[in-house]
C-alpha cells in the first residue's frame, strides 16, 4: 500500500488538472429549487432573510447567500439535496445552531444555505430511554425537556448553542469523564446522503458512517436526527469562583489544573473548567473556575485544591441542573476568532499559554481602536479516560483513544469589532497559537489532536485524527458520497485534505 505522503503528492498532481464545471448563475440555484416545488426559500430583500443573516452568533458568519432554504422535515432535506446535485453545480452550506465563527462553515456568500432552523424538536422514547433530537434544537430547550423528565443528557454548557454542529465535532459536557463525549452517547444518526437517500447509521447498520459522524463533521451527509442515550442522574453540585488574575492566583490555578487533570478521583463524578478572560467591563483579566460533582456531593475531594485558593472576588455554590446552568451566555455580535491547541498535561505549557494570553490582552489594550474586546484562554482537561469511554461505546473518529497520557485542550478566543480589528486580531491569535505549538514541541508535550468545535478554519482538524482515521473517513466518503458532493460542493467546514476521488479504488 502506498504511503500517505506519496498519495498526497499524487492527489495534488491531479487536483491541479481537474477543472470543475462552471456553476450556474448564483440566483438560478434558488430558482431551480423553487421550480422543484421546494418551500420556504428566503431571497435577499425578504425580511425573514435579513433576520436569518443576523441570527448567526458571530458577525464573521453573517454572510449573504443567494438564498436560505428552510426544510421542515427529512423528506424536504432530501428533495433539496437531490435537486441541487442533479440539476445544478451550485455550492451550498448547512446550518444548525449557527455558532461556528468560521466564515463559510455554516453559511455561504454565493450559493444556497440549507438552514435547518425549522427542524428543532426534541422527543423521547420512554421505553428505550432514547432521546431524538433534530439538528437545530438548542441545548437549553433540550435540557428543559429532559430535566422535566428527570433524565440526564449530554450537550453544551451554553444553552443557545445548537445540537447539530456540537455533536458532529464531539461535545464537551459535564459528564465527559464519566460518559465520554456527547457524541459518544449517539446510538443512531438519520442521514440524508448526496443522492438524497435517507439512511440510519448505527452499531448494526452503516456502522462505518456512524463512527465517522462521531467527530467527522459536515462532509459526509446532512444529519436530520440524532438519537442519544439519556441516563439517570442526580442534581449537580456546582461551584463557581472568580479571581483577579495575579502572579499568585495564576500559579495556584495552573497547578490546580495540572493536579486535577491527573487525579483519578475526577473520573468518579467531578468536572472542572478553568479559564482566564478579559472583558471590557472589568478592564482586567479574571480567572473563572467552574467545578462540580454530578452526584450531588458538596465540596468533593477532587476539587479541594481549587476551593482552598484564597482571595476570590465572587463565589457561588449549590445544587443545580443543566436547564439552570445552561442559561449562561457568551456575548454575541462580535467578530470572533478562535483556535485550539492540545498538549500533554504539563504545567509548563499551561503557564506558557496563560502568559501568552496576558501578552495578548496587553497588546490589545494598546492597539485596539475602541477598547471593546473580549478574550479567553479556556482549559478543558482531556484525561486519557475520555478516549477510552468513546472506544467502549463503539468508537468515535477523533483518534483520542490513542492518547496514552492525560492532555489538555486549550480554546483561545478573541472577540473584536470591525474588519480591521479582526485582521489585527487574527495576526495576534496566530502568533499565540504558533508560539504555544512551538513551546509544547520544544518541551516534548505536543499532542497532534485538534478539537473541531474550537478550531480555526486554518487548522487541519481531520488530519489531526491520525492516519488510520483519515483513511477510514476517506473510505466512508467514497462509499456514501462517491461524487464527493459534501466534500467539494459544500466548501466550508472541515473537509478531507486532498482530492480523494482520484485515489485508487480500495485505498
Ligand atoms: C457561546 C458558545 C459556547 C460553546 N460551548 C460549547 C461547549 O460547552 N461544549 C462544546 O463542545 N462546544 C461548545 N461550543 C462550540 C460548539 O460546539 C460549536 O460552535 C458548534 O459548531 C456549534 O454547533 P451549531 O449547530 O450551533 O453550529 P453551526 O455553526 O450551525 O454548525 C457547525 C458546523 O457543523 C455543520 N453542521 C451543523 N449541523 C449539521 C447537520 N445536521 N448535518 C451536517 N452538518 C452539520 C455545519 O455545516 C458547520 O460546518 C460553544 C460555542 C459557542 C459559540
Ligand atoms: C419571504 O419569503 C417567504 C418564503 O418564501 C414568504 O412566505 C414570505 O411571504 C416572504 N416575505 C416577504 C415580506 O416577502
Ligand atoms: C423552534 O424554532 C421556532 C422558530 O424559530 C421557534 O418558534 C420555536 O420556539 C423553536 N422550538 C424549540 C423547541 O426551540
Ligand atoms: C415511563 O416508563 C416508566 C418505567 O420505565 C413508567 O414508570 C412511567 O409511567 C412511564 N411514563 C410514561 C409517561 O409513559
Ligand atoms: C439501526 O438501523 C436499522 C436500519 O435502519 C434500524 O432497523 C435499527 O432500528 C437501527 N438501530 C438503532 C439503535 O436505531
Ligand atoms: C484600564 O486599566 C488600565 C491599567 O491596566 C488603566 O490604565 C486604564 O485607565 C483603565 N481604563 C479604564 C477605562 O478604567
Ligand atoms: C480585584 O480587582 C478590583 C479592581 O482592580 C479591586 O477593586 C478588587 O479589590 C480586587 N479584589 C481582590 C480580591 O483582589
Ligand atoms: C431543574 O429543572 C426543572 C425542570 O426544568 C426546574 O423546574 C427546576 O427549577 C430546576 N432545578 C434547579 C435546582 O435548578
Ligand atoms: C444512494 O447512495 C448510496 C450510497 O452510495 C447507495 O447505497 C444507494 O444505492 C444510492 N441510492 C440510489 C437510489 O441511487
Amino acid at each position: 500500500m502506498m504511503g500517505l505522503k506519496t498519495l498526497l503528492a499524487f492527489a495534488s498532481f491531479f487536483l491541479g488538472t481537474s477543472a470543475l464545471q462552471k456553476p450556474l448563475h448564483e440566483t438560478d440555484c434558488c430558482k431551480v429549487l423553487q421550480d422543484a416545488g421546494v418551500k420556504h426559500i428566503l431571497l435577499p430583500g425578504n425580511g425573514t432573510y435579513n433576520e436569518r443573516v443576523h441570527s448567526y452568533w458571530s458577525l464573521t458568519s453573517q454572510l449573504t447567500p443567494s438564498c436560505f432554504v428552510q426544510p421542515e422535515n427529512t423528506e424536504e432535506v432530501s428533495t433539496i439535496v437531490k435537486t441541487l446535485v442533479v440539476k445544478t453545480k451550485c455550492e451550498f452550506s448547512v446550518r444548525s445552531g449557527g455558532h461556528s465563527s468560521n466564515a463559510g462553515a455554516n453559511n455561504i456568500e454565493k450559493g444556497v444555505t440549507i438552514d435547518l432552523g425549522r427542524m428543532n424538536s426534541t422527543s423521547y422514547n420512554n421505553a428505550t430511554k432514547i432521546a431524538s433530537i433534530q439538528p437545530a434544537a438548542r441545548w437549553l430547550g433540550v435540557y428543559r425537556t429532559f430535566d422535566a423528565l428527570d433524565r440526564g443528557i449530554q450537550g453544551g454548557g451554553i444553552g443557545s448553542v445548537g445540537a447539530g454542529g456540537l455533536l458532529l465535532g464531539g461535545g464537551f459536557a459535564n459528564y465527559l469523564y464519566q460518559r465520554g463525549l456527547a457524541t459518544d452517547d449517539i446510538v443512531n444518526f438519520e442521514v440524508v446522503l448526496a443522492n438524497g437517500s435517507v439512511v440510519q447509521a448505527n452499531a448494526t447498520s452503516n456502522k462505518d458512517l456512524w463512527r465517522t459522524l462521531k467527530g467527522g463533521g459536515s462532509g459526509f451527509g446532512i444529519v436530520t436526527r440524532y438519537d442519544m442515550e439519556t441516563f439517570d442522574r442526580l442534581p449537580i453540585w456546582s461551584a463557581s469562583r472568580q479571581y483577579n488574575s495575579s502572579a499568585e492566583t495564576d500559579e495556584a490555578h495552573i497547578l490546580g489544573l495540572k493536579h486535577w487533570t491527573d487525579n483519578p478521583e475526577i473520573l468518579a463524578s467531578s468536572y472542572a473548567y478553568i479559564w482566564w478572560t478579559y472583558r471590557p467591563a472589568e478592564n482586567q483579566t479574571i480567572i473563572i473556575a467552574e467545578m462540580g460533582d454530578t452526584t450531588s456531593q458538596a465540596d468533593p475531594p477532587a476539587v479541594q485544591e481549587f476551593l482552598t485558593i484564597p482571595d476570590y472576588i465572587s463565589s457561588s455554590t449549590g445544587l443545580t441542573n443543566m436547564s439552570t446552568s445552561a442559561q449562561a451566555t457568551q456575548a454575541d455580535g462580535y467578530r470572533n476568532i478562535w483556535f485550539t491547541v492540545t498538549f500533554k498535561n504539563d504545567e509548563r505549557v499551561i503557564r506558557k499559554a496563560v502568559d501568552l494570553h496576558r501578552r495578548l490582552v496587553e497588546d490589545m489594550k494598546r492597539d485596539s481602536s475602541d477598547g471593546d474586546f473580549e478574550t479567553q484562554a479556556y482549559f478543558q482537561p482531556l484525561p486519557s479516560i475520555v478516549g477510552q469511554r468513546g472506544a467502549e461505546k463503539g468508537s468515535n473518529i477523533l483518534g483520542i483513544d490513542k492518547l496514552k497520557e492525560n492532555a489538555i485542550v486549550l480554546l483561545g478566543s478573541l472577540a473584536v469589532n470591525g474588519i480591521d480589528q479582526e485582521a489585527l486580531g487574527r495576526q495576534k491569535m496566530l502568533a499565540w497559537r504558533r508560539a504555544l505549538e512551538k513551546y509544547s514541541e520544544d518541551v516534548g508535550a505536543a499532542v497532534g489532536y485538534r478539537y473541531m468545535n474550537y478550531a480555526d478554519a486554518s487548522q487541519d482538524v481531520l488530519a489531526s485524527y491520525g492516519e488510520e482515521n483519515l483513511k477510514m473517513m476517506l473510505k466512508v466518503s467514497q462509499k456514501y458520497d462517491p461524487e464527493g458532493v459534501f466534500q467539494t460542493r459544500a466548501p466550508g467546514g472541515y473537509k478531507l485534505p486532498w482530492d480523494y476521488r482520484k485515489f485508487p479504488k480500495g485505498y
